[in-house]
């Protein structure tokens, strides 16, 4: 039965949609059986295929930012006051668009069942670049999978819309009217952006907590692969992108906002001027619209043993910053993780932010993941390194480690052990023996405990091995 219809008010297309509905019915859902647009595409309803992808256009500080996203994992409720994009409305015309014509023209698709998903994930790439590089247009497609054309000819069909359109400037408004008139976008693009300011004048803060909540929804891309037909029936609150800057920074400390997601560290001039390597962190989480998606706070909370965030914000010391309706607290998030999927957290609860400090300017950092699959696949075991180095000697070090413990791991004793030390082999081969004492990972589907535990070891020595190619060789570590 549902229990919390909401007003909810977006455009669809070019259609001004306003309806009551269960925020957490997926947007697949919704357009599939609500709307009938059946060009959208139900493969797997976890993220993983790209068949269902969609784009949300919404307000970012009075621009109109278009990114791509999963619509099987993807609440009806986050559409409240945004443009939601199916493949119908890329095209209002009788003849193919550039996107679509380059895809038949290259064998680009066969059963047609994926290409829907493809050609929005490529509009995705030609509304978001700043300017259009061969190999980033072909990892936007990273989330879409075909099954029977291969993708070969769908690269090839990449490559002939770059060769015939490029543009490079980060003014949106102008690439969308160049868009416009090249026919990649139909006319109607032009108004969206006064559409959805008119729009947000009259939406209602209405997602809040009460005490039936039963569920906090972020990007979602944890709940609704696991819980999607239960949220449709229970009461829940949906955390919006907060209007504030996602991530700030005073005098060396840096805050995010739970809510920001992967893409937003990814993306932010603050994170990329401390850790400059961001991109190559996390371009292996999931996929591009699993990471326009997948929040700080979600990870976090979600306590996966394997949490890519978490793992990363382990090795900074970071503190997470609690609120309820009566109370804020800081707990470090070391010490937030009591057993398996068990927090230091009420269940009303909410993450606001995290918060870490860089104390040396001269900082080293690392952050390495090993998959079963490279692409799309969550960690077997990940480690994170944080160190500064005073005198040739440690100063200070935070090691975390996911996959090898039921939490996310801080290594508190191998951190003990190398403090005040060089960083030399034979003290790195000591340390390896520690953190070998300080992990208890289980056989299970990623691998043998017997293979995790040698897999964190070469992760332990790949950190050195990156940071201090002068001293230490690999032949010397083996
Ligand atoms: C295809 C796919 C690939 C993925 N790949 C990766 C990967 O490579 N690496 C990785 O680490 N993860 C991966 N994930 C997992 C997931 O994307 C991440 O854990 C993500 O960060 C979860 O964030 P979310 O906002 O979507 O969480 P949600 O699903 O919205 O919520 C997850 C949990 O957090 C709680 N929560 C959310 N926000 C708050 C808040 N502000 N305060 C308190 N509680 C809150 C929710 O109640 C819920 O219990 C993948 C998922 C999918 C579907
Ligand atoms: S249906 Fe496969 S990603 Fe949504
Ligand atoms: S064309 Fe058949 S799955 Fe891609």
């Amino acid at each position: 039965m549902n229990t919390q219809l909401k007003n909810i008010k977006f455009i669809c297309n070019d259609s001004d949609v306003e309806i009551n509905i269960h925020p957490g019915t997926t947007v697949l859902d919704f357009i599939r059986n609500t709307l009938r647009l059946t060009g959208t595409k139900e493969g797997c309803r976890e993220g993983d295929c790209g068949a269902c992808t969609i784009l949300i256009g919404e307000l970012i500080n009075n621009r109109l930012i278009y990114s791509s996203a999963n619509s099987c994992l993807l609440p009806m409720g986050h559409m409240n006051g945004k443009h939601l994009v199916t493949i119908e409305g890329l095209n209002l015309k009788k003849t193919l668009n550039p996107v679509q014509q380059a895809f038949v023209d290259e064998g680009g698709t066969q059963c047609g069942f994926c290409t829907p998903g493809f050609i929005i994930s490529l509009t995705g790439y030609l509304l978001n670049a700043n300017n259009y590089i061969l190999s980033d247009a072909v990892n936007s497609l990273d989330g879409n999978i075909c099954r029977c054309t291969g993708h070969i000819g769908i690269k090839r069909a990449v490559e002939k819309i770059l060769q015939n359109f490029q543009y490079a400037n980060n003014n949106e408004t102008e690439k969308i009217l160049l868009l416009i008139e090249n026919n990649f976008l139909p006319e109607y693009f032009k108004n969206i952006l006064n559409r959805l300011k008119e729009i947000s004048l009259s939406l209602k803060e209405e997602f809040k907590a009460t005490e039936k909540s039963k569920y906090i929804v972020s990007g979602g891309t944890d709940l609704f692969v696991q819980k999607w037909d239960d949220i449709i029936n229970s009461d829940i609150v949906l955390i919006n992108k907060s209007k504030e800057k996602l991530i700030t920074e005073v005098d060396g400390k840096f805050f995010i906002m739970g809510e920001a997601t992967v893409s937003d560290l990814i993306n932010s001039e603050i994170i990329k001027s401390i850790f400059p390597d961001i991109k190559n962190y996390f371009n292996l989480f999931g996929s591009l619209p699993i990471r326009n998606r997948a929040t700080v706070a979600g990870n976090i909370v979600n306590a996966s043993p394997i949490g890519d965030i978490t793992c990363f914000l382990l090795a900074l010391n970071a503190t997470v910053h609690l609120s309820n309706e009566s109370l804020k607290r800081t707990v470090p998030l070391k010490d937030f993780f009591k057993g398996y999927k068990s927090l230091d957290k009420a269940p009303d609860e909410l993450i606001e932010s995290v918060s870490f400090e860089i104390t040396s300017e001269k900082f080293l950092f690392n952050f390495e993941k090993v998959s079963r699959r490279t692409y799309l696949d969550i960690a077997s075991v990940n480690s994170s390194v944080y160190l500064e180095i005073l005198n040739g000697e440690i100063k200070e070090i935070h090691l975390s480690a996911g996959g090898v413990a039921p939490i996310p791991l801080y290594l508190k004793k191998t951190r003990n052990f190398l403090l005040n030390k060089k960083p030399e082999v034979d003290i790195i081969i000591d340390g390896a023996a520690i953190l070998n004492e300080e992990i208890s990972p289980i056989s299970d589907a990623r691998g043998s405990a017997e293979y995790k535990r040698l897999l964190l070891r070469q992760l332990f020595y790949a950190h050195f091995l990156k940071l201090f190619p002068e001293i230490i060789n690999a032949e010397e570590l083996l």
